[in-house]
């Protein structure tokens, strides 16, 4: 075992204490399958869950693109963090105390802090700043009177972590160089500003509402702060977008909303910031916010692996209808059933945050959420009153642009199903046939909508590791053997330990993993799956070390006894290779000839094997 206090110590520990199926599902939807769980991968455009979760390994694995690894692989590679950052991540959350906290590098050479961790450590500090001057008596008066003005409980702005800023330019300043903060970070962050001439800072946000702004897993990544002064301008001063920040992958409130919308399979899209706080207040937990923008396809990719539906929420039918063209885009890259709600109809009151406040307002709001029209027949509501009264020629074109339109935004790689539905409603607007219109539809653009990947699918994804499709060479076999059973390891003479991690392998990955095991093996861990990922170098390794094990697993049906004996087959047929490699290589023929005889003697004949259920 590793010695007490150090890196794979602190590993262990904080993978031990995370349950990555309710890690991973915070991020997707989880269904039980079995022992496993399954959900939409994350980590290409899946619409038929592949992604298994492995309680009892603790691993995750996708059949269809090869991703897999333990609870830190997936947060690494969900939110783009080094090891270091997950590390400290999970180590938080499982409220387990670093050993090696503060050294500059780990073991891997990787700087202890990146700057995106130190922006997101600055936001943080600021985010206590902000708070503890709203608790102020003297400095956050006047915040909290707005604060009782909008109504909002101490529970509400506690969950949501409102805080204020002073009404002064060097507030934060003053209490960062008090002590002794690099305020870089605070910068880049967009909390700090350099004074245009001469030197010097000052605060980004003054005398405003603090709405910090999380990312999936709580983390503080920028602000949202609404004036305290009605004078003030502009009304909602925003961070900048920044490494850590990207305002069309951020959904406000999503840390608090994502376990309701999992629950109920609904999103609720407001507008504003209050609005969304308003409606978890008024009971509505599934609530989220943009961010000053329309909804993206990133927001949608997002919401789609933890519900079916959203409802976009629209203060007015003029917001809902200019909103709804920019959505119907969401609609066909993402399977999400889109339906829009305008409070218009059924209330005077101007946004969900004043009608939630309003006695009975729940009551309303729920029939508005009830009365959310599915966002096509919303299009089409607009198509029909455009072609009112048209003539022939205009309503030819109006409908050809429409299919043209629904075409490009990839109308041609829904399944059937939807395609009629739209068809059929398409129909019955212009008054046409079903079937002229669906011959009508132009070939749309074969692959995903331009700029639809998901946030968290960067363009240099190793390639897919196929280990699920190809047979499993005998090489292969042993290694994903010993990850399943690890006390086969010491079967293993050295020479067959070199073999696995030297030899010419038809996967990438594979001889890494090999390695992988052999360095657990030198510091005394047991080289079961659980070291290798720890151990592996890369996401590729660990990726291949899951696909391997899950797929001995499988073929053997996690039958210790199948699992062995087919393991000593596979040793066997290493061995023999082994040695009729090194008879080949005498360069004498008579000597190369006695020595194949001699193997095959030793050997027997070439004893092909195949795994275990394989034809
Ligand atoms: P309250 O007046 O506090 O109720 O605000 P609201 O949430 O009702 O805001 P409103 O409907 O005016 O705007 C909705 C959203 O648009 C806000 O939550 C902000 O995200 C954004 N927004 C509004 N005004 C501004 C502005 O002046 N600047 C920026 N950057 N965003 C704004
Ligand atoms: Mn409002």
């Amino acid at each position: 075992m590793a010695t007490p206090g150090n890196f794979s110590d602190d590993r262990d520990r904080v993978r031990d204490a995370s349950d990555i199926v309710r890690i991973i599902g915070e991020h997707l939807h989880l269904k039980p399958k079995g022992r496993e769980y399954v959900g939409l991968c994350p980590f290409h455009d899946d619409h038929k869950p592949s992604m298994n979760v492995v309680p009892q390994k603790q691993i995750f694995h996708c059949f269809s693109c090869g991703a897999g690894g333990d609870v830190f692989t997936f947060v690494q590679r969900f939110h783009k963090m080094e090891f270091r950052e997950a590390l400290e991540y999970l180590a938080e959350r499982a409220g387990i105390a670093l050993t090696r906290r503060g050294r500059r590098e780990d073991a891997d050479g990787e700087p202890a802090q990146s700057p995106r961790a130190a922006m997101i450590r600055a936001a943080s500090t600021a985010q206590s700043f902000f708070q503890s001057v709203l608790k102020r008596e003297d400095l956050g008066q006047r915040a909290r009177d707005l604060i009782a003005r909008r109504s909002m409980t101490p529970e509400i702005v506690e969950s949501f972590g409102v805080g204020a800023s002073p009404d002064r330019w060097d507030g934060l300043l003053m209490t960062l160089q008090a002590r002794n903060f690099d305020v870089e970070p605070f910068v880049a962050a967009g909390l700090l500003k350099r004074r245009e001439s001469g030197s010097g800072m000052y605060d980004a946000f003054r005398n405003r509402l603090m709405f910090p702004i999380h990312d999936q897993i709580g983390r503080v990544i920028a602000f949202g702060a609404r004036r305290i002064d009605e004078a003030d301008d502009p009304k909602y001063l925003n961070s900048p977008e920044s490494s850590i920040f990207d305002k069309s992958s951020t959904l406000y409130g999503l840390h608090v909303a994502s376990r309701a919308i999992q629950r109920e399979r609904l999103a609720i899209v407001t507008e504003g910031y209050m609005d969304a706080i308003a409606c978890h207040q008024g009971g509505f937990a599934n609530a989220v916010a943009t961010l000053g923008t329309a909804m993206t396809r990133k927001h949608a990719a997002i919401l789609k692996r933890m519900c079916d539906r959203v409802v976009l929420l629209f203060d007015s039918d003029d917001a809902g209808l200019r909103a709804a063209d920019r959505a119907v885009e969401i609609l066909m890259s993402e399977m999400l059933e889109v339906r829009v709600a305008t409070l218009g109809p059924y209330t005077d009151a101007k946004d969900p945050d004043e009608l939630l406040k309003r006695q009975g307002g729940d009551a309303v709001f729920r029939r508005v959420l009830d009365s959310a029209t599915d966002l096509l027949e919303f299009r089409f509501a607009r198509l029909r009153q455009r072609l009112a009264g048209a003539g022939v020629a205009a309503l030819d074109r109006a409908v050809r642009d429409e299919l043209a339109r629904l075409a490009e935004l990839g109308m041609n790689r829904l399944d059937p199903i939807r395609r009629q539905l739209i068809v059929k409603q398409l129909a019955s607007v212009t008054g046409l046939d079903a079937r002229v219109i669906s011959q009508s539809i132009p070939a749309g653009r074969p692959a995903r909508v331009q700029g639809a990947e998901d946030p968290q699918t960067p363009e240099s994804d190793p390639t897919p590791v196929q280990v699920g499709k190809a047979r499993l060479g005998p090489q292969e076999s042993i290694i994903g053997c010993v990850l399943s059973d690890p006390s086969l390891w010491t079967r293993l003479s050295r020479e067959d330990r070199d073999t696995l991690a030297s030899a010419a392998q038809p996967w990438d990955g594979v001889r890494d993993v090999a390695t992988a095991m052999i360095e657990a093996d030198a510091i005394g861990d047991e080289p079961g799956l659980a070291s290798v990922l720890a151990h592996a170098r890369d996401e590729r390794a660990r990726a291949v070390a899951v696909a391997l094990q899950q797929r001995i697993e499988r073929e053997c049906g996690a039958d210790t006894a199948r699992v062995r004996s087919h393991f000593d087959a596979c040793l066997a047929s290493v061995r023999r290779d082994r040695a009729m490699r090194e008879a080949h290589a005498n360069t004498d023929p008579v000597a190369r000839l006695a020595a194949m005889r001699g193997v095959r003697s030793q050997h027997g004949d070439d004893p092909r094997v195949f795994p275990m259920g394989g034809a």
